[in-house]
């Protein structure tokens, strides 16, 4: 069983008279243990697809499932449910609450998907190098701090899916490798990460690159 399968996936916006084609029929598998990057030009359907595949999003079309679950098109609370027990998503931004510290969002996050375990808290904490930064509110974090701490509210639940949307967009070098040092270390068969990217350094050390343009998939 694929820890996650899209099928078809079809998703339009409509702004007035105009109307957008995000994802034109896109297909996909995530299997056990893979990394899987996902790259293509700005306005591709990149966020459009994570967003589908977290669930945060209904495809218009075509559906999803989760570790043999369908996500889609199902109420909210299951879908909310499911993604807390088995994905962590990492949006391109806002991943963390603003009136709440670094250590307040992982206690929140946390509770959603169950408890809060102080144990797995401080070790992401040091694991992200963010102890010093505990008690620090978003706005006053750094780009690189910023990104390691919305990657640790993602990992928080331990999830068996990590989708990740240009993790690495803006953050410096030397905080970009940490990230992907930090992935990388995190793989195993019983995990799986999809990861929307710009970066080669990042596509390169993936299982597997799928290119997609005008919502479609380019190769594979
Ligand atoms: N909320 C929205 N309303 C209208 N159009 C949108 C919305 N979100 C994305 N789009 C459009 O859908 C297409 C795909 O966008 P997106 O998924 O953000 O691509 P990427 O992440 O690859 O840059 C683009 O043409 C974008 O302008
Ligand atoms: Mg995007």
């Amino acid at each position: 069983m694929p820890f996650l399968t899209a099928s078809e996936l079809y998703r339009f916006y409509h702004n007035g008279d105009s109307e957008t084609a995000a994802l034109r029929g896109l297909s996909l598998t995530l299997a056990a243990g893979e990394f899987v990057a996902v790259t293509g030009p700005s306005g591709s359907g990149k966020s459009t697809l994570l967003a589908c595949l977290a669930g945060l999003e209904e495809p218009d079309g075509g559906y999803v499932e989760v570790m043999g679950q369908r996500i889609s098109r199902r109420p909210e609370k299951q879908r909310a449910a499911l993604r807390a027990r088995h994905i962590g998503m990492l949006m391109q931004s806002a991943n963390l609450f603003e009136h709440l510290s670094v250590e307040g969002n992982l206690q929140l996050q946390m509770r959603l998907a169950g408890r809060v375990d102080t144990g797995r808290l401080e070790q992401l904490l040091e694991q992200m190098a963010l102890q010093s930064r505990r008690y620090a509110r978003p706005s006053q974090l750094s780009g690189g701090e910023a990104a390691r701490a919305g990657l640790a509210v993602a990992l928080s639940a331990n999830p068996a899916v990590l989708l990740a949307d240009e993790p690495t967009a803006e953050v410096d070098a030397e905080s970009e490798a940490d990230i992907l040092e930090y992935l990388i270390a995190r793989r195993g068969p019983d995990r799986a990460m999809l990861i929307a990217t710009h970066s080669a350094a990042l596509a390169a050390r993936a299982d597997r690159v799928i290119q997609i343009q005008d919502g479609r998939l380019l190769h594979g």
